[in-house]
Order: structure tokens, then sequence, then C-alpha cells
């Protein structure tokens, strides 16, 4: 396949960097509003923080994790790097898809379900055990997924296990 000049190619990976910056720094900020803000002195407020919560999730994390990846397939397809010539992108592809279908499948609902669980509920859904356990899940689940994407960006700027090139 064509590869890209040099000036492609520092393009795509700005485009890249910025979209990486978006999936950390969503990543972060919704588990600081999980974790530290509260508690609601009401339902209404209770249900803003949830409907915040999915905000930073539908508008900063998934477009940011989706252009991570899109960004990864061009920069391995039409860049030296390829797919799975060096084993920190090998390791880098591996750890991006299970991060996109861990935040959709186990993530996603843990967040999107609050809502409805404070409408039905309002302040008293904070002891409701489905809302005490999609928070439990959330918080862990996104300090993991913090913990990963912090690892792709040390591995990605240190570029280690180079025997393999
Ligand atoms: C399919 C997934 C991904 C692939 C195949 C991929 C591949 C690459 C490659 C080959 C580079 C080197 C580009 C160059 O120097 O020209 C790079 C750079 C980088 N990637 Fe990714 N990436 C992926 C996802 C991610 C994710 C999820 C993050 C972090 C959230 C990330 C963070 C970075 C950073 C910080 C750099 C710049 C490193 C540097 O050169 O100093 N990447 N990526």
């Amino acid at each position: 396949m064509k590869k890209l000049g040099a000036r492609g190619q520092k393009v795509l990976k700005t485009v890249h960097l910025l979209l990486a910056g978006l999936w950390v720094g969503g990543a972060v900020g919704l588990n600081l509003l999980i974790i530290c803000l509260g508690p609601a002195a009401s339902g209404e407020e209770l249900l803003g923080y949830n409907l915040a919560a999915i905000l930073i999730d539908d508008f900063v994390i998934i477009p940011g994790a989706m252009g991570c990846l899109l960004t990864g397939l061009l920069i391995s397809g039409l860049t030296p790097w390829g797919f799975f010539k060096r084993k920190w992108v090998a390791i880098k592809w591996i750890l991006t898809i299970f991060c996109i279908l861990f935040g959709t499948f186990v993530l996603g609902p843990t967040v999107n379900n609050q809502p409805d669980i404070t409408i039905k509920f309002g302040l008293d859904a904070l002891a409701n055990p489905e809302y005490q356990s999609n928070y439990f899940y959330s918080v862990l689940g996104g300090v993991f997924q913090i913990l990963a994407l912090a690892f792709m960006v040390i591995i990605s700027v240190f570029k280690p296990w180079r025997e393999k090139a």
C-alpha cells in the first residue's frame, strides 16, 4: 500500500494525539465527576450529575476512542509503523480494542442507566442497590481504563521492545 509523505504523517500524528488527549481527558473528567461531585442535595441535582456523566461519555470519550481507533488504523496502514511489526503497536491494537469493547458493554450501561433510577427514586436512588452497583463498577472500571490509557501513552513515547523491528 502507498505510504504517506513526511508532512502527511505529521498531520496524521497530530490528529491522533488530539484524539488521544480527548479520550484520556474525558476518562479523567468522567471519573472525577462520578467520584468527587456530591453528595447531591436533591433528586434534581443527582439527575444533573447523571446527565453530565452521559454528556462526557457521549461527546468526549466516545469520539476520542473512535478517533484513536480510526487514526491508529490510518497510521498502521499508511505509514511504515505497520500493524504488528512492532510489539508496542500490536499491544496498542489489542488494548485499544479491549478498552472500546469494555467501555461500550461494561462501563457504558453503568453510566447510562443511572438517570432512569434517579427519575424513579429521586435522591433515594443513592440507597438503591442497582444504583450503588453501577456506581461501584463505573469507578472501578473507570480507574482501570485510565491506567490502560496511561500505559498506552507511555509505550507510545518509549516505543520499547525494539528487537522485533
Ligand atoms: C489502534 C490503536 C492505535 C494504534 C495502532 C496506534 C499507533 C501509533 C503509532 C504507530 C504511533 C507513532 C506515530 C509516529 O511517531 O509517527 C503512535 C503515537 C502515539 N499514540 Fe497511538 N495508536 C493507537 C491508539 C492510541 C491510544 C488509545 C493512545 C492513548 C490514549 C495513543 C497515544 C499515542 C501517543 C501519545 C503517541 C505519540 C508518541 C510519540 O511519538 O511521542 N495511541 N500511535
